[in-house]
């Protein structure tokens, strides 16, 4: 068995610790518990440095990433349809976008908004200050005139904000099956929350990826061009950077599986060698056994009834179902 062990004695004051202050607290506490677990995991909240964001956009790019597309031809081919259910009496709306990442296929929406005349505003919010940044700029740019509240945060932290910036109709934008990565108890946690926050008539539009051929899901996954695996990797790099760790890249392998019995794709690391990892800041090191893995993500795969029920259980109604043509990805509308 892989033994964890701090080469601290138990009796060191962790105050004591030196980590640098703009080291990220969660992902501190996400490595120190993290790598504790048996099996070991880190969460695929931490993906998303400057690095990662731009690797994440390279996979939305890729041949093999066929998510990205499904849902920029569903927002693309039915923006007016989406639009009727935003305000179907011309109210204006806060369109508050969970995870927005670089806003590719939101601007569609934008754009088609704006030509419309439609009085609304884009409150963004994302975990990344790199990918915010890079959208707020283009925003400006293109639509000068759009009143922009862009929010450096996590999701659940920026529901708590939603109740208290207006009282306009909100529109919670959660696409590019974000949801995914969320535990079923998390998706329900996640809406219940949202239950909490918003007013009758308030929206929501999630993506969800849905299931469809196995072989497709893991190829997404496990794409040839090694996006994915250099996206994985990454959050190494991270760590080695951000709390003075020693990961050997080339001593860890990306692995991909896709159970089509829970519609789980699920994501690795796996040690190619027994190797123990020094991780400075926090004065612990890892020791991994040959092939051990650290569990690194979960994108969920749903089908229609899964998320007909999602909505029961978290008390909205579902009143909206939009597919591409091939039926791989579905943008549905939740009405408080
Ligand atoms: C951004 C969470 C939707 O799970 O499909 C892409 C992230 N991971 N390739 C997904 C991801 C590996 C992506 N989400």
């Amino acid at each position: 068995m892989a033994v964890y062990r701090n080469t601290f004695s138990e009796s060191v004051n962790s105050d004591s610790l030196t980590i640098s202050s703009d080291v990220d607290p969660a992902l501190v506490e996400e490595v120190r518990t993290g790598l504790q677990k048996t099996p070991k995991s880190l969460s695929s909240m931490f993906f998303y440095d400057a690095e990662g964001s731009r690797l994440f956009a390279e996979i939305m790019h890729s041949p093999d990433y066929y998510l990205t597309r499904s849902e920029y031809e569903i927002l693309d081919t039915q923006k007016a349809d989406i639009l009727r259910k935003f305000t179907p009496d011309n109210r204006p709306f806060e369109l508050v976008e969970l995870g927005a990442g670089d806003g590719l296929k939101t601007k569609i929406l934008l754009g088609y908004f704006d030509l419309q005349k439609v009085d609304f505003t884009y409150a963004p919010v994302d975990i990344s200050v790199d990918a915010l940044d890079d959208l707020v700029i283009d925003v400006r740019k293109q639509w000068p005139g759009l009143q922009l509240n862009p929010r450096h945060d996590d999701y659940f932290s920026a529901l708590e904000h939603l109740s208290t910036e207006t009282d306009s109709r909100k529109v919670v934008l959660f696409l590019g099956s974000n949801i995914g990565n969320f535990t079923p108890e998390e998706a329900i946690n996640f809406y219940q929350q949202l239950y909490n926050r918003l007013q009758p008539g308030d929206l929501i539009l999630t993506g969800f990826d849905l299931q469809k051929h196995p072989a497709v899901i893991h190829a997404a996954y496990n794409d040839r061009q090694g996006l994915t695996r250099a996206f994985n990797l990454n959050l190494l790099r991270r760590i080695n950077r951000e709390l003075e760790a020693d990961f050997d890249l080339s001593a860890f392998d990306h692995y991909e599986t896709y159970n089509p019995e829970n519609g789980e794709a699920r994501s690795y690391l796996v040690s190619q060698k027994a190797q123990t990892v020094a991780i400075k800041a926090l004065d612990m090191s890892v020791s991994f056994c040959y092939g051990e893995i650290i569990h690194t993500e979960i994108s969920r795969k749903f089908n229609r009834i899964q998320i007909e029920q999602l909505a029961q259980q978290t008390g909205f109604s579902m009143t909206g179902w939009f597919t591409d043509c091939k039926g791989y990805f579905a943008d549905v509308v939740f009405e408080r």
